[in-house]
């Protein structure tokens, strides 16, 4: 009888147990699901992020012969041709400049943007 008793007991303990490791495990995806939402949202927003992490490669020094973020005079030539010009440039590529600028999920919006923080 006694023996009965305990182990009912330890499987209602092992039940309670087992719902707190499953609301915890949900809980958990979603901190990391919200999260992660936050960041990419966050991410594609942020020009001066981006441009850090793909164009400022090549940009920031000029490697080969890519104009420099900042220099104005080097920018105002090329945007002449227009930012719809340049962001079709950057996103098939032109000449050295590879196409989309290391930069794959960047929008229409986020390129115009990061011409326009180069050329500034
Ligand atoms: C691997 C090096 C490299 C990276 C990374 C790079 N660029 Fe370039 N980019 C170049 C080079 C080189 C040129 C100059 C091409 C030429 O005119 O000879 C250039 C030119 C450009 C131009 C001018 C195109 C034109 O029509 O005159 C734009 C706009 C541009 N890049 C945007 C970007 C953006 C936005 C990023 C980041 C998302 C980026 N680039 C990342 C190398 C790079």
């Amino acid at each position: 009888m006694r023996n009965n008793a305990v182990s009912i007991e330890t499987v209602v303990v092992q039940k309670v147990i087992d719902l707190k490791v499953m609301a915890l495990a949900v809980l958990i995806f979603l901190v990391i699901g919200v999260s992660s939402a936050w960041t990419s949202r966050a991410h594609a927003a942020d020009t001066n992020e981006l441009y850090k992490q793909s164009c400022a490669t090549c940009h920031g020094a000029g490697v080969l012969g890519a104009p420099k973020a900042g220099d104005t005079a080097a920018w105002s030539a090329r945007l002449k041709a227009g930012i719809p010009a340049l962001v079709k440039h950057t996103k098939e590529g032109y000449k050295n400049m590879p196409a989309r600028g290391l930069c794959n999920t960047c929008t229409d919006d986020d390129y115009a943007n990061l011409i326009k923080l180069m050329a500034k």
